[in-house]
């Protein structure tokens, strides 16, 4: 079958023909006829050969995390999936150790041993294949409606587990908090999903983001009732002005330096979240004083989080629903566009531009 793949080694990206074609081998899988795979900063990385490892033993890894398909055969333990049904998978798996008490009560987003694989990205093949197989645990039934967005369910997670955590740390403060406002700082998916999840759960949301105004990450921001602002054109001791003091940052820029600098923003109480991983190494001036007096002063919270959990995914699914009731087309809008599997090479290439890209197999 047809597959993306890195070389690391021969330092090659390519498509291949010959892939084998996975098979069941437990009454527990599903085999997916993959519809469509996103791409994102990671499989940037991953294409440059700064990032990810192939499974053992082989020479190459077949990329692609955020998958759509239809179940074309289910094993015969299988329950809640019949062929024909729409799943998008979970991207991490557990690593196999006793002491790791993340992945031993099914929440190996917060493994510690670092022992776990993640398809298409670390020692596990992905999804950009024409077919691939699941567990039945990791795969979750995407509702008919969905069918042209629920490719963003995966970029989603990283927001719905993010906000998760805000709601739990919102505990810490003994009186019932108003959701109040809120930065997103980068306007790619992650960026944008993010200020949907914080305008559905009652923030007003400005997004601030590198490109200046007019783009389209701009015009989709405003569509949804977030002012968007470049950095460009705004600086930071303007965008405190004009923003107020921030109770949430949501980081998806991967941007170290722009990072640090909104981290002035915040608010008493507030919580700042990273969610992301910075490809370039920039150097760093940190006012160090100055910012530790100002997260003690101030109760604050900074906040770490990767991957995403099975509760992650049934709540990107359900508020995919929401949005698209909410804003209408604007999901769809942030589909820039759709690709055979042998432009995946172009999409990773810088000059792609847009928002999110994908790959069909069709
Ligand atoms: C993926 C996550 C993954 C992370 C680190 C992100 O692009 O969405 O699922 O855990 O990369 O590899
Ligand atoms: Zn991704």
């Amino acid at each position: 079958m047809k597959a993306v793949a890195v070389f690391p080694k021969s330092r090659e990206v390519r498509v291949i023909e010959d892939a084998p074609e996975p098979r069941l081998s437990s009454p527990t899988q599903v085999r997916v006829r993959t519809l469509e795979v996103g791409v994102c900063g990671t499989d940037k990385e991953i294409a440059d050969f700064r990032y990810g490892t192939p499974p053992e033993g082989s020479d190459f890894l077949i990329v692609g995390h955020e998958a759509l398909g239809e179940v074309v055969e289910v094993g015969s333990a299988v329950q809640g999936l019949k062929p024909g049904d729409l799943v998008v998978p979970r991207v991490r798996r557990p690593c196999p150790h006793e002491r790791c008490p993340a992945c031993r009560h099914g929440y190996p987003d917060f493994c510690i041993t670092g022992g776990y694989t993640e398809r298409g990205i670390q020692k596990a093949h992905g999804f950009c294949a024409q077919f691939f197989v699941e567990d039945v645990a990791y795969l979750h039934r995407v509702p008919a409606p969905l069918r042209h967005v629920a490719v963003l369910t995966e970029p989603l997670t990283i927001a719905e587990k993010a906000l998760r955590e805000v709601e739990h740390l919102k505990e810490r403060l003994p009186w019932e908090p108003k959701p109040g406002r809120a930065v997103v700082l980068g306007s790619g998916p992650v960026g944008l999903l993010g200020a949907m999840v914080l305008l559905r759960a009652g923030y007003s949301t400005t997004v601030y983001s590198r490109s200046p105004k007019p783009n389209v990450k701009a015009e989709v921001a405003e569509a949804l009732g977030a002012p968007y602002l470049s950095s460009q054109q705004v600086p930071v001791e303007e965008l405190r002005k004009r923003a107020g003091p921030v109770d949430v940052v949501y980081e998806a820029a991967g941007a170290s330096k722009a990072a640090f600098e909104v981290l002035k923003v915040l608010g008493p109480n507030g919580i700042f979240i990273f969610t992301g991983v910075p490809g370039r190494k920039e150097p760093l001036e940190l006012e160090g004083a100055a910012l530790l007096k100002q997260m003690v002063l101030h109760n604050q919270v900074v906040l770490g989080t990767v991957n995403a959990a099975d509760m992650d995914f049934d709540a990107a699914l359900e508020d995919l629903e929401r949005f698209h009731a909410r804003w209408p087309g604007r999901l769809e809008r942030m589909i820039t566009a759709r690709h055979p599997p042998e432009e995946f090479i172009q999409v990773v290439s810088d000059k792609a531009g847009g928002i999110k890209h994908v790959i069909t197999f069709g």
